[in-house]
């Protein structure tokens, strides 16, 4: 295993108005190294009370601070000038995600850094182009909308991609001119406290971005009841996300914005590019330990190409390299915790219980970290747990099809609508699965292509609204009316 220590921890308290504390009951966490099960270091754990402090400056900084009153584009300036931060300590920056994710230091390095700081460049260039309308009412009289920040916000992310969830959340909340209370995910809260430095660093206004490390039923649920927060923003399980809503329509109806989990269909066709396809297969799961909410975990596979399909994923699956995240040839490093790595190994006990074929993996790998074969099933039926419930692991399920009407119905026939995809040279199948597919995002001969100008978010339980690109901007915006008697 690695050097225990590969990169510096700096940071370990709250931002509060621009002030690093400690939590007003001075109660810490550990965070620990998935890789070893060793702690990285202890961390200030906020719940209500600093909720409470850090939405009180958020108000203040929004009401009254510099904040509100700055150029648009003076507030692009700031988001451009964190993006050119990130840029400088991107190697700390990724280091210090793979430490506390658990996630191969070739993908925090070339595509976790690499998106968050496209998308806080992409947000920073909106800043001075959120334009109201002027509207042709009846009557003798001006009326025009504008578009202002909806006011104090309350972001919750997950551990899966703390620093791209926090980017794909402060980017649009900060372009329209909000200020920010975020509380991270409990595994993985240290790449966002260098985010907070960096933010001081870059001239932010105190108040302007908060941040909480601490435990969801505390910190998080102080967020969602909170009186004074005008919008709520969650990443994260379904269950929490309805918890999320539920809070919200108690106290103060702020606003609400989920992305949540997903089964999403991944299907091939006998017609594909079949070499892409398995790359794709692949890909399309295992990406990130197969902690991915938009994960293909539901490998559908034309009857025709089924068998060699199967087997060729299988082959493929073989050369994933699993260990040491910050050995640059590893692609599959630990799951986040022990929590996550247990569920995971309950669901493969699942698959073999309920009679899908275990064609690859199954187990653990090493005796400490919390490391999982790479796993492949076979022969999945669409009434089993493992085809129907998010594993949020490296498990593949492949299911086999027989018509393009078929597939359509069982892709579709799940709780969640959070991404689909296709493998096909037929344009114009691909193009009607586009349509019938039930999913806010559908790729085509490709899986996972993310681009912070494309809007990704869920149909059905997998949340409401969406995020990235110019839809995402909506959410953190109030329209107003302005009707003037001429
Ligand atoms: P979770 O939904 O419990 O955690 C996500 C965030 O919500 C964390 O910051 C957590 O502290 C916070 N949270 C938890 N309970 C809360 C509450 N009552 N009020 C406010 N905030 C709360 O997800 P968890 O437990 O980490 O993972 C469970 C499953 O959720 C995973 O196995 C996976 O299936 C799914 N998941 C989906 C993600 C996605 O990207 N859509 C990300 C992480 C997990
Ligand atoms: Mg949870």
């Amino acid at each position: 295993m690695s050097n225990p220590s590969p990169v510096a921890i700096r940071q370990t308290q709250l931002l509060i108005d621009g002030v690093w504390q400690d939590a007003a009951s001075g109660k810490t966490f550990e965070t620990l190294n998935p890789a070893t099960g060793a702690v990285i270091a202890r961390v200030a754990e906020g719940d209500k009370e600093d909720v409470d402090r850090a939405v009180a400056a958020a108000r203040r900084a929004f009401e009254q601070g510099p904040w509100r009153k700055m150029d648009a584009r003076e507030r692009g300036r700031l988001m451009y000038r964190l993006a050119d931060l990130m840029e400088q300590h991107i190697d700390e920056l990724a280091a210090l995600e793979t430490l506390d994710n658990g996630k191969p230091i070739r993908d925090s390095r070339n595509a976790d850094l690499p998106l968050a700081i496209d998308c806080l460049r992409y947000y920073a260039g909106w800043a001075d182009k959120l334009e109201g309308k002027t509207i042709p009412i009846r009557g003798n009289h001006f009326t025009y909308t504008r578009h202002e920040p909806v006011g104090v916000v309350g972001q919750i992310i997950p551990w899966n991609f703390p620093l791209l969830m926090l980017a794909w959340k402060w980017g649009p909340a900060l372009a329209a001119g909000c200020t920010i209370v975020m509380k991270t995910a409990e595994q993985t809260p240290l790449s966002a406290l260098r985010m907070g430095e960096l933010a001081m660093e870059a001239g932010f206004p105190p108040g302007v971005i908060n941040l909480i490390s601490g435990f969801g039923p505390t910190a998080g649920a102080a967020i969602a009841e909170h009186m004074d927060i005008d919008k709520v923003a969650f990443t994260g399980s379904t269950e929490v996300g309805k918890i999320i809503m539920q809070a919200a329509a108690r106290s103060n109806l702020k606003r609400v914005t989920l992305e949540l989990g997903g089964k999403s269909p991944n299907i091939v066709f006998a017609d594909s590019d079949l070499d892409a396809a398995v790359e794709g297969a692949f890909f399309g799961l295992f990406f990130n330990q197969g902690q991915c909410c938009c994960a293909g975990s539901r490998l559908f596979v034309e009857q025709k190409v089924y068998d060699e399909f199967v087997e060729r994923v299988a082959t493929r699956t073989a050369r994933q390299i699993v260990g040491d995240p910050f050995d640059p040839n590893t692609t599959q490093g630990p799951q986040v915790s022990q929590e996550q790595f247990d569920k995971i190994m309950g669901y493969i006990q699942t698959g073999r219980e309920q009679g899908a074929k275990l064609v690859r993996g199954g187990g653990r790998v090493g005796e400490r970290g919390y490391f999982i074969e790479p796993t492949v099933f076979a022969d999945v039926d669409d009434g089993m747990t493992i085809a129907q419930e998010e594993i949020f692991g490296p498990v593949l399920s492949v299911i086999p099809f027989k018509d393009v009407d078929e597939v359509i119905a069982r892709g579709n026939c799940s709780l969640y609508g959070l991404a689909a995809a296709m493998w096909t040279r037929d344009i114009g199948k691909a193009h009607r699965l586009a349509a019938e597919l039930k999913a806010g995002t559908v790729w085509v001969n490709c899986y996972d292509v993310f681009d912070a100008a494309a809007p990704f978010g869920g149909f059905k339980m997998s949340g409401i609204g969406r995020e990235l690109g110019s839809y995402a901007l909506e959410n953190y915006i109030e329209v107003k009316t302005v009707t003037v008697a001429l």
